[in-house]
């Protein structure tokens, strides 16, 4: 998992088959470097070690894109939590349902490090301009962990705010994973026979 080319290439000389390339705008903790910028200048610094293309992708014409900017594939998290078979509970995945782009914050106050994930009104409190500065990485997590614990004990939903990325603005209603992987191949495959078309 990389965020960035000089990124990748450590990976490239510690040994990997292969690269997961993820732009700022993925779900969980992540650089600053955008998926559109991020996928081609990895596959430039790594070739011939294989891409995939993660941060932002939800449909078949984010698939298409990736092959285009020269990545093998995609790896998806935000698109997943938003399925039948999601870890999330059902009143969590409704949240997601309702959430736009601009929902999915990236902040330091979770973990000690970057990480975007839902808004929620924990985020809001953080965001305060009278609340504190975030301890480095570990020890916030120390000492947010029993508050967090808490909050989910409580199915205080408010206040909860799962890891997520920009795509989750997609997320319009509950599928079937099987029903996201078809439709994604298939847009993709329509996607490139029109471009096909137009060379
Ligand atoms: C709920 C969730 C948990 C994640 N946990 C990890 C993790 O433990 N380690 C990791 O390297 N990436 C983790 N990620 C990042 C994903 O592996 C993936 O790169 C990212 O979700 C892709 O961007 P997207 O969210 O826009 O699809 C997580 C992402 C989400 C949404």
């Amino acid at each position: 998992m990389a965020g960035s080319a000089e990124h990748a290439l450590k990976h490239v000389q510690a040994g990997v088959d292969l690269i997961v390339a993820q732009g700022s705008e993925a779900g969980g903790h992540t650089g600053t470097i955008s998926s559109m910028v991020l996928w081609p200048e990895v596959v430039e610094a790594v070739a011939p070690i294989p891409v995939l293309a993660a941060g932002g992708v939800g449909s078949g014409r984010h698939l298409a894109a990736a092959l285009a900017l020269g990545a093998e594939g995609v790896w998806c998290g935000t698109i997943w939590l938003g399925s039948s078979e999601s870890e999330l509970s059902p009143d969590m995945r409704k949240r997601f349902i309702a959430a736009r782009s601009q929902d999915a914050i990236q902040r330091k106050y979770d973990t000690g490090k970057p990480l975007r994930g839902l808004r929620s009104r924990w985020t809001d409190a953080w965001d305060a301009p009278d609340a504190p500065e975030p301890l480095p990485l570990a020890a916030q997590k120390l000492l947010v962990a029993p508050a967090l614990k808490r909050l989910e004990l409580a199915n205080a939903v408010d206040y909860m705010g799962y890891m997520s990325g920009q795509i989750v603005g997609s997320i319009k209603a509950e599928r079937h994973v099987r029903e996201i992987m078809k439709s994604m191949t298939t847009e993709c495959l329509a996607v490139l026979r029109t471009l096909g078309s137009k060379a």
